[in-house]
């Protein structure tokens, strides 16, 4: 199946919030920001997995001039298990990263979407002790209707209103996360609100 063909809206999407064409051009414009302010610095960008993924490879690729030494790595950062609530707790897990590999580097960690803003929070403070020279944060989406802990990114896409949001990289238990939009996921989809 094409993207467009895909495109057609999932059954389990109430509302498409952020198309494709929305997603792109923003993300682009993000991108050159980014590349600017990294002019002559070499980043070390740091996804999120599994979220982040799709909007990381977007990103990295309009970054325009190309940030030179531009590295990739990922990190696993959970706090959901399969449910749409917090837990509350944030566990850094598999990553392709030593400590080693952080001391001195320009760290730019890329997120899904700051939620309550735990783990963002966790990542950030977890980059900075690890020697980082600076660590900045960009994240495709923020709900600040649901922040717990006070965080701002640094380079930010889109706020989005408290609703459960798929697509584009974004989950419910390991589904939707290759629809080209951001879409509002069924609320009878997940039992929730
Ligand atoms: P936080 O620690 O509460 O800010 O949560 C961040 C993580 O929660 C994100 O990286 C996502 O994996 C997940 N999350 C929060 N809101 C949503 C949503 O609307 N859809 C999918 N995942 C979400």
């Amino acid at each position: 199946m094409t993207v467009a063909a895909q495109q057609q809206t999932h059954p389990d999407v109430d509302e498409v919030l952020l198309s494709s064409t929305q997603l792109a051009e923003r993300v682009a414009k993000v991108a050159r920001e980014i590349a600017a302010d990294y002019a002559d610095r070499q980043p070390l960008v740091v996804g999120t997995l599994k979220g982040a993924v799709v909007f990381m490879s977007d990103l990295v690729r309009e970054m325009d001039p190309v940030p030179e030494g531009l590295q990739m790595e990922f990190v696993r950062a959970s706090s959901y298990g399969a449910g749409t609530a917090s837990s509350g707790k944030v566990v850094l897990g598999a990553t392709t990263l030593s400590e080693a590999d952080v001391a001195g580097r320009h760290v730019l960690v890329v997120e899904d979407i700051v939620d309550t803003g735990r783990t963002a929070a966790r990542l950030v403070e977890h980059f900075a002790s690890c020697g980082a020279a600076s660590v900045k944060l960009v994240s495709l989406l923020s709900k600040p209707a649901r922040r717990e802990v006070a965080f701002e990114p640094d380079y930010l896409c889109f706020e989005v209103p408290d609703r459960f949001v798929v697509g584009y990289g974004l989950d419910f238990d390991e589904r939707y996360r290759s629809l080209p939009y951001i879409g509002v996921l069924r609320p009878e989809c997940y039992g929730g609100h």
